[in-house]
């Protein structure tokens, strides 16, 4: 069994349009990430990705979508663990992160999955609890705790900081504290016991 202590930690950006607010909370989370010596943080923004995927799961692929999914499909599957940073869509998450999760299948199978959410009043929180449906399709294990900025990029400085730095740092740090645990205890469970599905 592995005596590895260092997570290959995937962190998704999820939303993919035009001006959005995503890239700020990633950086945000990212650089509380990496002061976790058992990261090794993979950052993955969808927008690379998600639009060059058709939106139905169709066997004559473009070559754009075979390219996509040849540099994401293998990111996915070397993880350990995943960060999803997703806002909230008319009360879910948006399409270009699900077209994502649908084309893939064996790569979230018994591991663990975050949520850093945002939106307004409801601060995301409703995309991820709608992301828990989907991910307990995919035979994947949600975290707990998750960490909500409400009030959009209010929540936010000028400078790209939460405005509540210390509430924010906190959340991460039990979220984190959460997935490392899961995180390990299923690499090694499934180094002992390939999961089937
Ligand atoms: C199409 C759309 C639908 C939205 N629906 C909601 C919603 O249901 N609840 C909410 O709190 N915020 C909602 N918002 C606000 C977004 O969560 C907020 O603007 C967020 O910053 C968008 O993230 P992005 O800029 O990274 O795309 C919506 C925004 C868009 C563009």
């Amino acid at each position: 069994m592995s005596e590895d202590k260092h997570i290959r930690l995937a962190v998704i950006v999820g939303s993919v349009r035009e001006g959005r607010f995503g890239p700020t909370v990633a950086e945000w989370f990212t650089g509380q990430a990496r002061q976790f010596d058992q990261f090794d943080v993979d950052v993955i923004d969808l927008a690379d990705f998600a639009p060059k995927l058709p939106l139905t799961l169709t066997p004559e692929l473009p070559t754009e979508a075979q390219e996509a999914l040849g540099s994401l499909s293998p990111r996915l599957a070397e993880a350990d663990a995943f960060v999803i940073i997703t806002p909230e869509y008319n009360h879910s998450y948006p399409a270009g992160l699900k077209s994502v999760i649908d084309w893939h299948f064996t790569q979230w199978q018994a591991k663990p999955i975050s949520f850093v959410t945002y939106g307004g009043m409801a601060g995301g929180l409703r995309a991820a609890e709608a992301l828990r449906l989907v991910f307990a399709e995919l035979h994947a294990i949600t975290i707990r705790d998750t960490v909500s900025f409400h009030g959009g990029a209010y929540a936010f400085d000028d400078k790209g900081q939460p405005r509540d730095a210390t509430g924010a740092a906190s959340a991460a740090k039990v979220m984190l504290d959460q997935l490392t645990w899961w995180a390990l205890a299923l690499r090694e469970a499934r180094e002992k016991r390939p999961y089937k599905a």
